[in-house]
């Protein structure tokens, strides 16, 4: 940085080069401590300088800084991108965060033009777009991330649209289903997911480039050419907006939290079905860990640490509506705190998608374990009542409380509804006939739900067609 830096008191390190022609002092110990953001912000290396060589080359277009300059300043980022991406760049925190690491750099490399990069610009605008990109990256990688998981359960939902189990409410057996469309139903999660991110992304791609400090510039730039050039749809509209909010991010978490709810759910599926209780699915050695003591255990640890990622990507967003709520415009300092907990959940969100995508992969059903189940807990009760509405015309509340009789004389002589004889059931209700036990089988169950969105094999392949055509 040479001629540009000041002394500071003998022995301390100079002043800050970007801005210390007002200062005296370098800054105390803790004073770099704390405002240095380069630790994490050099996560942003790739956005800063894209959006760096599209703000040079509008310079130039406009003739806002001379040709060769912006020439020059273009080939010494792309020898700077080259540089961070093999590892060959040395971070320094004295020069506090990304934007002036990079900046400096680029004055090394090429001199006196690197000094014009930042005209009709600040930090400010320039830090906006960086994070714009980065969550605009991650957003299309989780798209991408969902629709793989998607893929996967489409898969299982083909493989298994006759396989009849238990479904569930309050954890009780309440009626045959099948896993075909246990599985779609997660497919329906995934889907909308996605499209919260699609949603995200349309309505965060807008250029913050350009706002300057706050209140635009005097210079005669052109917003559109700099937000073309970086792929957004159009620059933000307002300069104090731009600079100040940071609502993109939180809907990105936003989104994240539901997708990690969903998937915490399905997790924990999966916890359940491994366990020797239910056995109703193994995942394999390669999704499955031992135990040190235990030579006997099978545990699904990828399942549970996707059920719990959750809690940070929650967390993550509680900390950054935290941080902007309350925030006076434009620009305050706070708002470097928004980086961290958005890397950290767009990371958790990332592994937590393909663990997921990868166990059900690696998933195998126990069709005979889950057809026993099913058979389990008078499942088919409902099934019993709907005859008695449909053969003997009883009004359904009536049917309701002559099957709740006849569950009672079964669990009574320790059966199940199928294997409780005529004659018991005549006990009941004298009108019942042998026909009956034709809905009392499980498969004959979840068969006969053949509404629209309904469980029945034939409802379960024309979802997954739908959706497969949908996704092709
Ligand atoms: N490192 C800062 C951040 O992440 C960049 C913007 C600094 N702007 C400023 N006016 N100090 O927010």
């Amino acid at each position: 940085m040479g001629e540009d830096r000041r002394e500071g008191k003998p022995g301390e390190p100079a002043a800050n080069a970007m801005w210390g022609g007002r200062f005296e002092q370098a800054p105390d110990a803790l004073m770099t401590a704390i405002n240095a953001s380069i630790g994490f912000d050099r996560r942003l290396a790739a956005q800063d300088i894209a959006g760096s060589r599209a703000h040079a080359a509008m310079l130039g277009a406009q003739k806002i800084i001379a040709a060769e300059d912006a020439r020059a300043i273009d080939r010494g980022l792309a020898q700077i991108a080259d540089e961070i991406a093999a590892g060959d760049f040395a971070f320094s925190e004295a020069l506090e965060d990304i934007h002036m690491n990079v900046e400096a750099r680029l004055a090394e490399i090429v001199g006196e033009p690197a000094g014009r990069l930042h005209t009709a610009r600040s930090r400010n605008d320039q830090v906006a777009t960086d994070f714009r990109l980065w969550v605009r990256d991650r957003t299309d990688a989780t798209i991408a991330a969902l629709e793989r998981l998607m893929r996967a359960l489409l898969d299982q939902a083909d493989a298994g649209a006759d396989v009849v189990m238990p479904g569930f409410t309050h954890l009780q057996v309440a009626q045959p289903v099948t896993w075909g469309h246990h599985m779609m139903a997660y497919v329906e999660m995934a889907a909308r997911d996605r499209d919260r991110f699609r949603d995200a992304r349309a309505r965060m791609n807008e250029c913050p480039l350009g706002a300057a400090a706050l209140a635009g510039t005097s210079f005669a730039i052109d917003r559109h050419a700099t937000a073309a050039a970086l792929g957004f749809d159009r620059p933000c509209a307002n300069s104090l907006d731009a600079v100040s909010d940071r609502d993109f991010a939180m809907e990105f978490l936003s989104a994240a939290t539901i997708c990690a709810t969903h998937l915490s759910r399905m997790a924990e599926e999966l916890v359940l079905w491994s366990t020797a209780q239910f056995r109703f699915a193994r995942l394999s050695d390669s999704f499955s860990t031992g135990s040190s003591i235990m030579p006997q255990k099978r545990n699904p640890d990828a399942a549970e640490l996707v059920r719990a990622k959750v809690g940070r990507i929650l967390g993550a967003q509680v900390a950054l509506t935290v941080v902007m709520k309350g925030l006076p415009l434009a620009y305050s300092k706070d708002m470097q705190e928004d980086k961290e907990p958005v890397f950290d959940a767009a990371d958790a969100l990332e592994i937590a998608l393909a663990a997921a995508a990868g166990m059900v992969r690696d998933l195998k059903p126990d069709p005979e374990a889950l057809k026993r189940a099913a058979a389990q807990g008078f499942s088919t009760a409902t099934d019993l009542a709907d005859w008695l509405v449909r053969v003997l015309g009883m009004p359904f509340r009536q049917a309701h409380h002559v099957t709740g009789a006849l569950v009672k004389a079964a669990e009574a002589q320790g059966v199940d509804l199928p294997d409780l004889p005529i004659e018991a059931m005549q006990a009941v209700e004298p009108r019942i006939d042998a026909s009956v036990y034709a809905v009392l089988g499980v498969e004959n169950s979840a068969r006969s739900r053949s509404s629209y969105g309904g469980t029945a094999p034939d409802q379960v392949r024309a979802q997954v067609a739908r959706w497969r055509a949908a996704l092709s």
